[in-house]
């Protein structure tokens, strides 16, 4: 397989205007503005797509599904690190207190830089060390630009992440103990996005931004190969999804799309955008969708306020084809308060033992409100996306629990206070 044109992969293709044109690399946007997707010759991908075992997964991560990623050859050897083959975590006791018949959490939280984002990093990597590139950039909300860094660290690539001046005290940490050039913009999410931009075309880095770069949504589509294999190649009825700029719902969609293309699995799971109610752009042009809309021009920007700091969005950069996973899936969206954020952390560390930061938490808190208006939920068997570990923002998590209990080192004292 060649490294200019993977011979599993037969173009790029704009999800705004369908435009198929050749692939290449770097690619960003299409003229017209639109995102671009990678698609696959199907048919030879049908032939040649063999289903790994789980202790294959295990080893290897996610690389292991090299049929559909578009890489010369898998992955893996550039990174130590493994990415992917995370759990899928059944919970009965939380599926029956949420109403739905069966609920599997996909815990990410504990992938190599802490969150889902070391999937969209690694192939982009991958594919960035096939062809001797060495320095790379990005816009992040912290996560993007943590596993990117994270990654670099280990294939000894050179990151440049600009993070909004938001970005939590521990995300910074982490990017700059990974040895990252980072660049702390004073503003939103959005200027950092405009900033790198307009630097990486002046200089030349690899722009790793989500949505504008299509090969980070061919990272993230692994999750869904991980929960088909998982659940002993089934779909799932519906998958809750996190969503800010909407690239990991638009890659899980694409995944589950694929695999179903290529006979391995018999239906897409309907996926469900869960977005805080401060930063709803997504749920706001399903609205403008349902009303008739067409589909390119309902995503518009919101001023964003939200505590979950990594789907604070103001323009989902990748809006547009989160929105066609949502309805050409049989999705929809839903919007939950911060306080209902702020439950569900409390909820998945006490009771599933899965310490969540807002954003990651955020699909579960999605679960209950979705289940209201929907009678056959009990029948149904659901995943849940926890994207984000929440040692990343405790901040977030400060005070949202009683505090601990002050004793002086002695032991009759402390079983008193503790009563015990
Ligand atoms: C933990 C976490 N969850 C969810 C998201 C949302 O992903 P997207 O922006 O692709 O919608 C992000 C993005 O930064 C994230 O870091
Ligand atoms: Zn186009």
């Amino acid at each position: 397989m060649s490294v200019d044109s993977p011979e599993n992969v037969s173009g790029l293709r704009c999800v705004e205007c369908d435009l198929e044109q050749p692939f290449r690399f770097p690619a960003y946007r299409c003229d017209c503005g639109g995102n671009l997707e990678v698609t696959y010759d199907l048919d030879r991908v049908r032939q040649h797509f063999v289903r790994p075992d789980i202790g294959e997964l295990a080893r290897r991560g996610h690389f292991v599904y090299g049929s559909l990623l578009p890489l010369a050859v898998p992955g893996e050897q550039h990174f130590s690190l493994l990415v992917g083959a995370s759990q899928l975590v059944q919970r009965p006791d939380l599926a029956k207190s949420c109403g739905v018949g069966e609920l599997h959490l996909k815990d990410d939280t504990r992938l190599p830089s802490a969150s889902f984002k070391d999937r969209a990093s690694s192939v982009l990597l991958a594919m960035a060390a096939e062809r001797n590139i060495r320095q790379v950039c990005t816009a992040s909300t912290g996560n993007a630009g943590c596993s990117m860094a994270c990654l670099c660290a280990d294939a000894g690539l050179e990151a440049y992440v600009f993070v909004p001046a938001s970005a939590p005290a521990a995300k910074i940490a982490q990017l700059t103990f990974y040895g990252a050039r980072v660049v702390r913009v004073e503003g939103t999410y959005d200027d950092a996005f405009d900033l790198c931009w307009e630097l990486s075309n002046r200089v030349g880095w690899l722009n790793r931004s989500t949505g504008w770069n299509p090969f980070t949504r061919e990272g993230k589509k692994t999750v869904s190969f991980e929960i088909a294999q998982q659940l002993e190649w089934q779909a799932p009825d519906v998958v809750f999804v996190p969503v800010g700029d909407g690239n990991i719902i638009a890659g899980a969609y694409k995944g589950f799309k694929e695999l179903a293309a290529i006979g391995v699995i018999d239906r897409v799971p309907a996926m469900v955008a869960v977005q805080s109610t401060g930063s709803n752009a997504i749920a706001l042009a399903l609205d403008r969708v349902a009303a008739g809309t067409p589909v390119r021009e309902s995503v518009l920007p919101v001023s964003a306020t939200t505590m979950a700091d990594s789907i604070s969005v103001d323009l989902p950069r990748d809006g547009v084809a989160a929105v066609r996973a949502v309805v050409e899936s049989g999705g929809e969206a839903v919007q939950v308060s911060d306080d209902e954020i702020r439950s569900a952390i409390v909820e998945l560390a006490g009771k599933a033992g899965i310490f969540a930061e807002p954003a990651g938490a955020t699909a579960y808190a999605g679960i209950r409100r979705w289940v209201a208006a929907h009678p056959e939920a009990a029948d149904l068997r659901a995943v849940c996306l926890v994207t984000g570990n929440g040692l990343k923002d405790v901040g977030a998590a400060a005070g949202l629990l009683r505090p601990a209990l002050e004793v002086p080192p002695d032991v009759e004292v402390a079983a008193r206070l503790l009563g015990i």
